[in-house]
């Protein structure tokens, strides 16, 4: 069957062109699409391409969910990754990755498969060959994808992963949460960050079954999603160590005190979600070659380089607000205080008013009374 070239349009994104379909649906995803590509993702796709040039000298990608095709493109034009796979079970992406391959000349490096990506996934395995990078970009959540992708990367492979389930692990559906990521979660001041630590949990503990590593080196929050990139090692010791870092949650709403360690939230992950390592040559790389991809990637990473890797979660402004009254200070001026105090304090990428801090509840009470009684 032949594209019909009304239903789509070239356009470019990063160093690719490629044809998306023209969409009138405004539902979201589109009921009708012939394939999805959501614009709104491009943000998420320089970053990754950003990333992917601080971690990898070369190698193989695959893209086993690929829509158009545009990640495993853009990949193969704009990091080190030097071929792959692109694959999607519907007949129709198939057929647009394919033409999407051949606008990019990139017919000699990338092959085009239709098949269930698991399947492809164990296909793989079985011939004995290994992926340097692996990106799963389902709709939903990815828990089914994770097993196979985790199977077929090399050692200190890259496997990257989009998740859309933002409900069940924002504490909407608990029971949804420990069904699919065997992961209690109730709703929280903190719930962007605690849906990246119980879907980083799940992964690990994925890759523990297999006695492999699966180190976070970035996660993040966007509009409707949860993005998270993880670096294979292998050792039992390292998964050992790892799993120590897998623990409960206790946080009582009402103070907005929490302690690790106990209570039934989770498991969760509670050890380091950025490298920072890999966050600073991003920058570089993004600094010296890749300016093109705009100020906003570039804005981000340089965010992420500032705020502080730990105590996990956050205090949100607006409840200290309604818990300790007065004048709500700024943000700035509170983080300012803490710090003044000798905390460590910083904004997080997880929530625009959110504040990372080592300060207990009932010491960041006094300096808010400190400031806002003044
Ligand atoms: C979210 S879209 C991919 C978007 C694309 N990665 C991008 O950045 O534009 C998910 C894709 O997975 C495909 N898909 C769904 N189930 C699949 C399966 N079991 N195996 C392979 N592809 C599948 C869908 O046809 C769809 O194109």
């Amino acid at each position: 069957m032949a594209l019909k070239s009304e239903s789509f349009k070239l356009i470019e994104e990063g160093k690719a062109r490629v044809m998306v379909p023209v969409i009138k649906d405004e539902s979201f995803p589109p009921r009708r699409s012939p394939v999805f590509y959501n614009p709104a993702m491009k943000f998420d796709r320089d970053l990754s391409v950003c990333l992917l040039n601080s971690l990898l000298n070369g190698g193989e990608v695959l893209d086993p969910l690929c829509g158009t095709g545009i990640r495993g493109i853009r990949y193969v034009l704009e990091t080190p990754l030097e071929k792959g796979i692109l694959n999607d079970v519907s007949p129709m992406a198939f057929r647009v990755s394919r033409r999407n391959v051949e606008l990019n000349s990139l017919s000699e490096k990338l092959s085009v498969r239709r098949r269930d990506a698991n399947a492809l996934m164990h296909c793989i395995v079985e011939s004995g060959r290994r992926i340097d990078a692996v990106d799963v970009d389902p709709y939903g959540s990815p828990v089914k994808y994770i097993s196979s992708a985790t199977r077929v990367l090399r050692r200190r492979g890259i496997l990257m992963i989009t998740c859309t389930d933002t409900s069940s692990l924002m504490g909407t559906y608990p029971r949804v949460s420990l069904r699919r990521y065997s992961c209690w979660i109730p709703r929280t001041e903190f719930r962007e960050e605690l849906a990246c630590r119980a879907l980083v949990q799940f992964v690990i503990r994925e890759g523990a079954k297999q006695d492999v590593f699966l180190k976070p080196i970035f996660s993040y929050v966007g509009k409707h999603y949860l993005r998270a990139f993880f670096c294979l090692e292998s050792g039992a010791r390292k998964v050992d160590k790892a799993l120590k870092m897998v623990d409960f949650l206790d946080y009582d709403p009402k103070s907005g005190r929490t302690s690790l360690g106990e209570g039934r939230i989770g498991p969760i992950w509670l050890g380091p979600l950025f490298s920072k390592e890999h966050l600073k040559i991003a920058l570089d790389w993004i600094e010296s070659k890749g300016e093109y991809l705009g100020i906003k990637v570039k804005g981000f990473i340089k965010a992420a380089l500032l705020e502080e890797n730990d105590p996990p979660f956050y205090y949100d402004l607006h409840l200290l607000h309604s818990r300790f009254k007065g004048r709500c200070p700024a943000m700035g001026e509170l983080i300012e205080k803490l710090r003044e105090n000798g905390f460590r304090a910083s904004r997080t990428l997880f929530s625009p008013t959110g504040i990372r801090t080592d300060c207990e509840i009932d010491e960041l009470k006094r300096i808010w009374r400190a400031i806002s009684h003044r």
